[in-house]
């Protein structure tokens, strides 16, 4: 049985990705050290899957902290989502953002050089391709110089490991994401956003809840078809699904895979109007909008395709938007309780 570590396994998207690691038959042992999370989420896995996976609060910007956990763990493979996420945060404090997502991850790097482990998956973001020229965006366009401290993590994140898998021989592969959604189907994990959610789909089911009074949509003068902007939405589960392909790509690779990066995403883009529309139907409760102006930083339209992620990975969505709205509403009404 492989052991995989998962750092950040007890976030929105980790969480969702050691559920179906433990359903595929993997060992989870995963690192948190709870800064964007809560403890009772490793209970909530366990209800969903039967096994308690083995965890460790561990910051990982503690070098000893880091040698220690791997003097005395066996790891078969890395799955890295442990970062700050914030775009808005991130501008203000551009030191804490590079030292946690990028000394933990040269820490684990060193770590997996100094005793052979094979097998990194780093998650990364559309925020590379910035404001793409083509549509939808192949893994082929060009990387954009970052908007953000938080957008520049992910891409100085990726010329690392690519580095580091040519000068030692590691194995490593970046996903980068589009725009994940939506909760488990048994509505025991999902996201937990701190404060006032910056992201659409969480401030939707906030307002739709009463917690918000109404939704601003940030501009309706974009170049699309209803002038609002353009994302791919993509249902937590199918991305965390993307995580299990690349593993498996990684563990039965016949030849040295050395550094490569999927777009992880449905393909299909949808307007904040659109998601909107949908999510009043999956709900049926209208929501309350107003349209204010374009939020900084913000590109006209990002979608993926995912041709080669589907091709190699051997991976594709499976659930619609609708699903995901309907799983974030779910979710969202049960945290009012
Ligand atoms: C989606 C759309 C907003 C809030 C995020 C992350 C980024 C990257 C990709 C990881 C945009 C609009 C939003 C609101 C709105 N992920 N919107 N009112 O900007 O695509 O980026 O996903 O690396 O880091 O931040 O996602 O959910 O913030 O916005 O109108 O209150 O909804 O303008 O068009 P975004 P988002």
């Amino acid at each position: 049985m492989k052991r995989i570590l998962v750092t950040g396994g007890l976030g929105f998207i980790g969480s969702h990705t050691v559920v179906e690691l433990q359903n595929e038959g993997f060992d989870v042992v995963i690192i948190d050290d709870l800064s964007n999370t809560r403890i009772n989420v490793l209970d909530n896995i366990t209800e969903i899957t039967g096994i308690k996976p083995d965890f460790h609060q561990i910051d990982l910007k503690i070098k000893k902290e880091v040698k220690h956990f791997f003097d005395t763990n066996t790891i078969d493979g890395i799955i890295h989502f442990a970062a700050y996420k914030a775009v808005g945060e991130s501008v203000g404090k551009p030191l804490d953002y590079y030292e946690n997502n990028i000394g933990s991850l040269i820490y684990l790097l060193q770590e997996m050089r100094n005793r052979n482990i094979d097998n990194f998956i780093f998650s990364s973001s559309c925020t590379v391709y910035g404001q793409a020229d083509e549509l939808p965006i192949t893994e082929n366009a060009p990387i954009k110089k970052a908007e953000s401290p938080y957008g520049n993590t992910k891409q100085i994140g990726e010329e690392i490991i690519q580095e580091s898998c040519k000068a030692y021989g590691l194995n490593a592969i970046a996903l980068r994401y589009f725009n994940p959604i939506g909760a488990h189907e048994s509505v025991k994990i999902g996201e937990l956003p701190l404060g006032v959610p910056q992201n659409l789909i969480p401030f939707v089911t906030q307002t739709a809840a009463g917690i918000r009074k109404e939704l601003s949509v940030f501009g309706n003068d974009y170049p699309t078809k209803d002038g609002t902007a353009v994302r791919d939405y993509i249902h937590v589960v199918d991305l965390a699904k993307a995580h299990i392909a690349a593993l498996k790509r990684l563990i039965n690779k016949k030849n040295k895979i050395n550094f490569e990066f999927f777009n992880v995403g449905s393909g299909t883009g949808s307007t904040v109007l659109e998601v909107i529309k949908a999510f009043e139907k999956a709900s049926g409760k209208p929501l309350k909008y107003k349209i204010v102006g374009r939020r900084e930083g913000d590109v006209t339209a990002a979608y993926a395709d995912t041709t080669i992620a589907n091709k190699e990975l051997g991976w594709k969505t499976k659930k619609t938007l609708d699903e995901a709205l309907e799983a974030a509403w779910k979710w969202q009404l049960k945290q009012e309780k």
